[in-house]
């Protein structure tokens, strides 16, 4: 094994940023990481991302052998609102979401009970034009909102709804967002993740859960903007798409395979969630990637997206308890 390199963590924009010389062995990078660990989690929390670079990675293995051995992977992931592909074990591929539109910002799962504490982000292949994934820090977005705009969701809290079929409609079955045919199970899930659920004559499975828009983190305290309702809103789709949507399920928001209300079923308005989308654009930084470059990424203080691309983009993931 050749000496490890041992990097200065260096403040630069948004992230910290840790530099190895080129090609280091990621398993080297590793055990520094683990030797390091309340260096480089201070300036995580700090920053709300750490940025690796100059790491030898290539290959959903390498990725998959690194982050196993610096975090403790995020197993209780059978409930999610966008479907994406397993790679190995515990390799995600990125959201694989039409390449030509932005994916909006949030923070992942942040309409669940639970969600990762963090998640590291790495660049096998570089797209050829765009595929930034901006970053945004969710204690800037909360200063940043309409005081009006925060009193209301923190006093009417937001709620989630999902509508999914039993086989055939619109968005995913119920059988396939939770990989199983058996309904107790389901509840089971549901009990536990404080969800409301109600079975509908044609077998489909409406979904409701009731969620703070902002959580404190549990390591700083401070308070973050961790909100995914402007994206479960559909006017935050292109116009004619959403008034599309809307003819499919007969103009009723409420039967869409996501929607978001207020807690007390008052209706979040286009125009909010149209403000709330442009203040957390505000705040995002964007940076292009490189092959080989890591990133971790807490959850709660960072939110993430992705910016349309051209050419072959492969972004992995894996999800931190
Ligand atoms: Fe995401």
């Amino acid at each position: 094994m050749s000496t490890i390199f041992y990097p200065e963590i260096k403040k630069k924009g948004f992230s910290h940023v840790l530099e190895f010389a080129g090609k280091t062995d990621p398993a080297e990078f590793a055990a520094w990481y683990n030797l390091h660990r309340n260096e480089a989690e201070a300036a995580l929390l700090e920053s709300g991302a750490l940025l690796v670079q100059g790491l030898e990675l290539d290959s959903t293995e390498s990725f998959g052998a690194v982050a196993g051995a610096m975090e403790e992977e995020f197993t209780d992931y059978i409930d999610i609102s966008y479907q994406r592909r397993r790679l190995s074990s515990n390799v995600y591929i990125s959201t694989e979401y039409d390449a030509s539109f932005p994916i909006k910002m949030h923070n992942e799962l942040s309409y669940a009970n639970y969600w990762p504490s963090r998640l590291l982000f790495a660049c096998l292949i570089p797209s050829a034009t765009g595929g930034e994934t901006p970053l945004a820090d969710s204690r800037a977005v909360l200063r940043a909102l309409d005081p009006a705009i925060v009193e209301e969701y923190r006093r009417k809290q937001v709620r989630y709804v999902r509508n999914l079929h039993n086989g055939q409609g619109l968005g995913p079955s119920w059988q396939e967002t939770f990989k199983t045919n058996d309904k107790a199970l389901v509840e089971q899930y549901c009990q536990k993740e404080a969800m409301l659920w109600h079975w509908k004559p044609d077998g489909g499975l409406k979904l409701e859960a009731i969620r703070p828009p902002v959580r404190k983190h549990p390591k700083t305290g401070a308070e973050v903007w961790f909100s995914v309702a402007e994206l479960y809103h559909p006017s935050h789709f292109e116009q004619e798409y959403y008034e599309g949507l809307l003819e499919l399920v007969n103009g009723d928001e409420e039967e869409l395979p996501l929607y978001a209300s207020f807690g007390d079923g008052t209706k979040i308005s286009n125009e909010t969630v149209a403000a709330v989308i442009s203040t957390i654009e505000q705040q995002r930084k964007l940076r292009t990637w490189q092959q080989g470059d890591l990133l971790l990424v807490d959850n709660m203080l960072t939110s993430h997206g992705r910016m349309p691309y051209t050419g072959q983009r492969k972004i992995v993931v894996y999800l931190c308890k």
